[in-house]
């Protein structure tokens, strides 16, 4: 069965290559996505290295001169899909998004490097490297409002988990009147029972228009913009790309970059308490305008192992959070906990597992020494893959598919993670 499924696998990659780069699935999301790429890479690596190079080389091509890496890239127009280049208005070329996405980009290239022998003269390490650097320089620049080293995030999109139910106060303040009228592509593709609602997407495609009114400013858009909250899953990721890319400074020699990220990974380790809520036991987000806690155990609360973070007494119980899902979930990881107000076992990010998140979540686990756990997450994986194939996410409850069919990341996660120690 392994071989067969790494054989779908990577047909999947092959079929979603549109030459440099892949389109998460087809029809669904028909152009480059920015956390997509850095996941697929990892996937590519199992078999083809150089694809797998070129596949971040063509996303650090859509950097913006400030650093930002966009959160697509639309290599081609595409009438399928909503908001296009035009919408978004941002006048690079290529064309792209107006807002970042979760800062996985160096955590994937240190693991490509090491992979080839951690050789600090490598030919394409040194650029890649560089745009990391940039980028992260721009989170800390426009994403750190308060200082403490945590990510803000000024459109859900920016988060990749769209619609977690960790949004919706923030989302609920967003003034929608002057909207206009507009068609959505994404319930043409699937069930809109699995996407986002109508209500929901108005708010979305508000704080699109708050960016592109004040023409991509993100000075303005941080301190003004309508949606503002700082984001467990990208602070989490953030501080362990900033801990992956000290290790790239540090093989190249770069000394100023040495310092400065050492003092930014102090300066999160140490930021990071504002996140959690001792009331449920766990890191959540929060509302850097109002302050508030979004009280809700996701997904992402358990980045804390992937990110090095928390005492004992903390991680003892992030574990009981993690063991409490295992009561209402039949598959870990789900993105929301069971019980949840909003939780749907089969709506985006409010219940269905996402494998690139169960991937960070494993590592994390392994690497603090909770083996056992790790180990469950990828079996349920396994078990989720081999019953309904490589979808976008699955029901927690009973493993159907949700979303996009022939995915690529769940592609790339089988085969750079849920495969291994299978036996494949
Ligand atoms: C959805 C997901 C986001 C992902 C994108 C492309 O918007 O929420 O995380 O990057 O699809 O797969």
């Amino acid at each position: 069965m392994s071989a067969d499924l790494d054989t779908r696998a990577i047909a999947i990659l092959r079929r979603n290559d549109r030459g440099g780069y892949t389109v998460p699935t087809h029809g669904l999301y028909p152009f480059q996505w920015n956390w997509d790429s850095a996941f697929v890479a990892l996937g590519f690596a199992e078999f083809d290295r150089d694809r797998a190079w070129t596949e971040i080389e063509t996303l650090v091509s859509g950097q913006w001169d400030d650093g930002m890496i966009p959160h697509i890239i639309f290599h081609r127009d595409d009438p399928g899909y909503f908001p296009g280049p035009g919408v978004w208005a941002t006048g690079r070329t290529p064309p792209t998004s107006g807002i970042t996405q979760p800062p996985v980009l160096a955590t994937v290239l240190r693991r490509l490097w090491e992979q080839e022998g951690s050789d600090p003269a490598h030919p394409r390490l040194r650029r890649l490297y560089d745009a990391c650097l940039a980028s992260h320089r721009w989170f800390h620049r426009f994403r750190d409002p308060m200082g403490n080293g945590l990510v803000m995030a000024t459109h859900n999109w920016e988060t990749g988990r769209d619609n977690s139910s960790e949004w919706d106060d923030a989302l609920a303040r967003v003034d929608t009147s002057g909207v206009g009228t507009y068609q959505r592509r994404d319930t043409g593709h699937v069930d809109a029972a699995m996407r986002p609602t109508a209500a929901e997407y108005d708010r979305y495609v508000a704080i699109l228009q708050f960016g592109r009114d004040c023409g991509w400013d993100h000075r303005r858009i941080a301190d003004a913009g309508p949606f503002r909250v700082v984001d467990v899953g990208m602070s989490m990721e953030l501080l362990r790309a900033n801990r992956d890319l000290l290790v790239l400074a540090t093989a190249l020699g770069d000394a100023a970059a040495v310092a400065e990220l050492t003092a930014r990974i102090a300066l999160s380790t140490a930021g990071i308490d504002w996140l959690w809520n001792d009331e449920v036991g766990a890191y959540c987000s929060r509302d850097a305008t109002t302050h508030v806690s979004s009280g809700l155990v996701t997904s992402a609360s358990f980045l804390a192992f992937y990110a090095g973070v928390g005492s004992p007494a903390q991680r003892q119980r992030l574990l009981a959070a993690l063991d409490r899902m295992t009561r209402s979930a039949v598959y870990l990881l789900p993105s929301l906990e069971a019980g949840s107000r909003a939780y749907d076992h089969q709506r985006y990010w409010r219940g269905p597992v996402w494998l690139v998140v169960s991937y960070m979540v494993a590592e994390g686990l392994a690497e603090a020494g909770e083996t056992g756990w790790a180990e469950r997450i990828r079996a349920d994986s396994a078990r989720l893959i081999a019953t309904s194939g490589f979808y976008e996410s699955f029901s927690p409850e009973t493993a159907a598919g949700s979303g996009g069919p022939d995915f690529s990341w769940t592609a790339a996660m089988w085969l750079a993670w849920v495969r291994k120690g299978a036996g494949a």
